[in-house]
């Protein structure tokens, strides 16, 4: 029953004109993005080779996945060669720790799975003749001198800083796919995602919207940090998957912005979580990361020009099916 609700809370309607892949190989497909991006493709009628160290995944997700027909897992880290024996049109790159817990945790893996794993899904992709899609960040723009972001603004990234293991990465899997493309051909794409939130997010992954649910759902003070004036852009899982997949249908290179222009406080998203839950908790201001940047918002003209997408889901309609997602585990139905 889990996987049905989860599913009709999270996805939206498959679009009837996008393209039909046979067989897509989703790297990360057990983690939160990943895994909404199986269970749509599969949806769509496209196998799926889930390729995932389980590093960061929740073993709910895994069993979701591997309940379905036509998704196979493939345990294997990306560090290391892989290769898939089926034919396979499309390979989404997503694997790598993602919420700065993880990759605090994990920084010489999350280098390697950005630098190695990038080579490798890359050399999965051109040996297929598969469309690449590489899942970057709006972390490669650091902590921005231009706002908001466009995809002409190069960043401001602090490279030896504690989150440098992440936006080094992924600044580094840009580069490789753009030079990949030019040397070999491979048809190739980036997206660069902005902050996604919904259903299936680890309570403790240490990211604002799961820890604010999880603290408000709990009574407890929910921990904003500075002064919470610093602002994020918040897109709901299942309008990020939209835009992947309409990167993936397109013949674009990009990079391109996915993410909800709609700018939010800390302050603000965290009173929003406790109007939605109807909770008690009051607010807690704690110490800000090191390199915690200032501002988010993404320029998105580019998507909706050229891809016809935009965010669909308010920050209210989101919170509300991720609250609700968290109230029945709790009650773990
Ligand atoms: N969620 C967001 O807000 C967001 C924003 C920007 C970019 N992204 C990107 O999207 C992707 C997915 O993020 P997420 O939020 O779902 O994170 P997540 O941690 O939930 O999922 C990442 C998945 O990758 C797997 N993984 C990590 N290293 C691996 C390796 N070497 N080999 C095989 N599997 C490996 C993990 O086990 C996990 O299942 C990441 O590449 C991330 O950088 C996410």
């Amino acid at each position: 029953m889990r996987g049905t609700r989860d599913r009709a809370a999270a996805v939206q309607p498959s679009r009837p004109d996008a393209p039909r892949y046979r067989h897509a190989v989703v790297t990360g497909g057990a983690g939160f993005v990943g895994s909404h991006l199986c269970a749509e493709l599969l949806d769509r009628g496209t196998e799926v080779t889930c390729v995932d160290d389980l590093c960061t995944a929740h073993p709910d997700h895994v069993r979701a996945l591997t309940g379905r027909p036509g998704c196979t897992l493939l345990r294997a880290d990306v560090t290391e060669p892989f290769s898939v024996a089926q034919p396979v049109d499309l390979v989404l790159h997503f694997a790598s720790p993602a919420s700065p817990a993880d990759y605090l945790r994990l920084p010489l893996h999350t280098l390697e799975t950005g630098s190695l794993g990038t080579r490798n899904a890359l050399a999965l992709a051109r040996e297929h003749g598969a469309r690449f899609i590489l899942a970057s960040t709006s972390e490669v723009y650091g902590d921005p001198l231009e706002h908001p972001q466009s995809e002409r603004y190069w960043g401001n990234v602090n490279p030896v800083g504690p989150r440098s293991v992440y936006d080094e990465a992924k600044r580094f899997a840009e580069a490789l796919t753009v030079a990949e493309a030019e040397v070999h051909g491979t048809d190739a794409g980036i997206v660069r995602l902005f902050n996604t939130y919904g259903p299936r997010m680890r309570g403790h992954d240490g990211r604002a919207v799961p820890t604010f649910i999880r603290q408000a759902l709990a009574g407890e003070p929910l921990t904003v940090t500075g002064d919470g004036r610093q602002t994020r852009s918040l897109t709901y899982v299942a309008d990020t998957v939209a835009g992947v997949l309409a990167m993936a249908g397109s013949e674009l290179r990009g990079p391109v912005n996915i993410g909800n222009p709609d700018e939010i406080t800390m302050l603000d998203l965290a009173r929003l979580v406790i109007r939605l839950t109807g909770s008690s908790s009051g607010v807690r201001l704690i110490d800000r990361p090191t390199d915690d940047p200032m501002v988010r918002c993404p320029d998105i003209t580019l998507a909706r020009g050229k891809l016809q997408w935009e965010p669909r889901v308010t920050a209210p309609d989101g919170l509300a099916r991720t609250i609700a997602w968290f109230r029945a585990r709790e009650r773990g139905d």
